[in-house]
């Protein structure tokens, strides 16, 4: 009986400490905990507050940008009918559905020579998803890649179009513009390189609140601590940067992909320089020739609204928190807010539909130079189209 008592007098003084420290916690105590450190928190806390945005987010091609494969849905996105892509008489790689997952198996005059695992995807599939295995901690790229353009399999760019070919490694820099982050260990290999090995465990596939926010905890715990405050505290307010600042936030990634970054981009916050993190790119800005893929800020750079003016930036067109894919009506409508009038030759203003469509003449699609796609039993390689930003009138294409 008295031993009893006992037990029940330390329990409660127990439960009353513990009562006690839950108390002491603070809001940033309670906060999940994010690899990346101790300034950042995780979307799904975002969300909780930002109720309107996950929506947009997690549908948008940002976050949609890498993720690891997920079977069911992978095996929706290929027609079971175009599962085998053939190099030549001799060589083919199969798309097969195995007991451990989906696989590229390369077979030469009919035997398996190779096979590896969907591991993860890259792109969201708005042109093209590219796919990648883990050989221990390194990562290397398919053979095969998906584009829409044409619903079909094709060699993956820049791979050799006669054989298969399993070896090209990816790195973390593909993370660095298609997901939030990787934890990466780098050794020197020789006096020129470097061997890079990757934690499976540590990525953050997407790009997600953070990555383009900065790091946001001490403005989470500002304002669950202060939930009366309707102003922003803690977290880059985007209207206020300059101009250069708000192009470097999107140009960290849309810059092309011959920047040589001097430090992770992973810690690029908006507010910070672009300068701080790459080279000089000479042969993009030094009038050379930047392409369509990838290279949005130099493109724009170069037109005459952006030189003209003094305020176009991306967001003039576009809104990363709304989905307008392929609504030319509004992004037109965006030109006219700048361009009021226009003097268009009576010649041009007889092809009619003037105000609704000012991309396609202005803004044509072009196929970039850096990336095409070869298709099985053609001779050349297949155009990859994207968006010219280099607003301008091209007239070989209008007239
Ligand atoms: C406890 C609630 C809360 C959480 C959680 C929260 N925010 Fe906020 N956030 C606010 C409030 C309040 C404002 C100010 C009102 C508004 O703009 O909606 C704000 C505004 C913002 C703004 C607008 C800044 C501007 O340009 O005016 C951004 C960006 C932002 N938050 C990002 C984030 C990110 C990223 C996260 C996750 C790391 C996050 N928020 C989590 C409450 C929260
Ligand atoms: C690809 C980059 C990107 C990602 C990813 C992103 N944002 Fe934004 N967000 C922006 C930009 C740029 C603006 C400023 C828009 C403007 O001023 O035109 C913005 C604006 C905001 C605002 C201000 C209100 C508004 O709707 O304009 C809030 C709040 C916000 N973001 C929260 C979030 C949260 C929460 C997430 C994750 C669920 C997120 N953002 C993901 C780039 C991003
Ligand atoms: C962390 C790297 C990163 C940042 C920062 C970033 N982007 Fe992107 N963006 C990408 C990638 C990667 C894609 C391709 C997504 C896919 O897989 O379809 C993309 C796609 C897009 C697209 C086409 C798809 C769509 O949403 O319509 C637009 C437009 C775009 N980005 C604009 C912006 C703007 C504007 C900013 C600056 C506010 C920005 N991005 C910041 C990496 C980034
Ligand atoms: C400097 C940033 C950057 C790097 C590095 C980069 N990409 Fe991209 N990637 C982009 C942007 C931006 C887009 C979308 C717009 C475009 O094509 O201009 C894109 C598009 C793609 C797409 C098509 C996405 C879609 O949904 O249409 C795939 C697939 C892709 N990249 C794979 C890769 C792989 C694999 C690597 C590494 C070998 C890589 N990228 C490295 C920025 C980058
Ligand atoms: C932020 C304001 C702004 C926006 C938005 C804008 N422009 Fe411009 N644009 C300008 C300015 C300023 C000029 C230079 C006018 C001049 O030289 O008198 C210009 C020039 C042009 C020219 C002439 C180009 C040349 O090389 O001579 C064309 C064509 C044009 N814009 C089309 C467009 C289209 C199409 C859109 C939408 C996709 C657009 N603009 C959006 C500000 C803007
Ligand atoms: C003058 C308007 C305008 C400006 C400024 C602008 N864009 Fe675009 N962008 C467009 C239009 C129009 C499209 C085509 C949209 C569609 O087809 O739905 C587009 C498409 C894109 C795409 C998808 C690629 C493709 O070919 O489909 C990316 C990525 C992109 N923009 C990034 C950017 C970035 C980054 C910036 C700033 C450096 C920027 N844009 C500035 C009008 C603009
Ligand atoms: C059918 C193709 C076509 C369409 C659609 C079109 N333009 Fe043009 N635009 C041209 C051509 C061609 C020129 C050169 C002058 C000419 O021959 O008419 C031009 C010239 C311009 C100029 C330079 C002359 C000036 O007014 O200063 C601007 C700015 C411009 N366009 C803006 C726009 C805007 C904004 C829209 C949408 C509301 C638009 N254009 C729709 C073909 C087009």
């Amino acid at each position: 009986m008295k031993g009893a008592k006992r037990i029940l007098l330390i329990l409660g003084a127990i439960s009353i400490v513990i009562i006690i420290l839950s108390r002491c916690m603070t809001a940033a105590d309670k906060l999940p905990r994010d690899i990346r450190g101790d300034a950042y928190t995780g979307a799904a806390t975002c969300v909780k507050c930002h109720k309107d945005l996950p929506q947009s987010y997690a549908h948008s091609p940002h976050g949609l940008t890498s993720n690891l494969v997920v079977d069911q849905e992978l095996l929706k996105v290929y027609a079971p009918d175009s599962n085998s892509f053939s190099f030549n008489e001799h060589q083919k790689v199969v798309v097969e559905k195995r007991n451990d997952g989906i696989f590229q198996v390369a077979y030469n005059d009919g035997k398996e020579v190779n096979a590896q695992k969907f591991d993860i995807k890259f792109g969201s599939g708005e042109k093209a998803f590219t796919f990648a295995y883990w050989h221990g901690k390194k990562l290397y790229e398919l053979p095969l890649s998906y584009f829409s353009s044409i619903n079909n399999w094709a060699i993956s760019p820049g791979f050799p179009a006669n054989t298969f070919y399993y070896e090209r490694g990816i790195t973390s820099r593909c993370f660095e513009c298609h997901g939030s982050y990787v934890e990466k260990k780098l050794t020197q290999k020789s006096a020129f390189s470097m061997d890079e090995e990757m934690e499976k465990g540590s990525i953050i596939y997407g790009i997600d609140c953070e990555r383009c926010h900065g790091p946001g905890k001490q403005h989470v715990v500002f304002h669950i601590e202060n939930p009366a405050e309707k102003t922003a505290k803690y977290i880059a307010i985007f209207k206020t940067l300059s101009r250069k600042q708000k192009m470097d936030a999107c140009g960290v990634c849309h810059s092309g992909n011959t920047l040589m970054a001097h430090q992770s981009v992973f810690e690029f916050k908006p507010g910070d320089n672009i300068d701080d993190y790459y080279a000089q790119d000479f042969v993009g800005f030094g009038g050379g020739n930047p392409d369509v893929h990838g290279n949005q800020t130099t493109m724009l750079m170069g037109s005459n609204c952006y030189l003209k003016s003094e305020t176009m930036t991306c967001q003039s067109c576009h809104n990363t928190h709304e989905n307008i894919k392929g609504n030319l009506n509004i992004y037109s409508q965006r030109c006219i807010s700048c361009h009021q009038t226009t003097n268009h030759s009576r010649e041009t203003l007889a092809k009619g539909a003037l105000t609704t469509n000012c991309i396609d003449c202005h803004m044509p699609k072009e196929s970039s130079k850096l990336i095409s796609f070869q298709q099985a039993g053609k001779d050349q390689a297949s155009a990859y189209m994207l968006r010219s930003h280099r607003v301008a009138i091209y007239p070989d294409r209008i007239k």
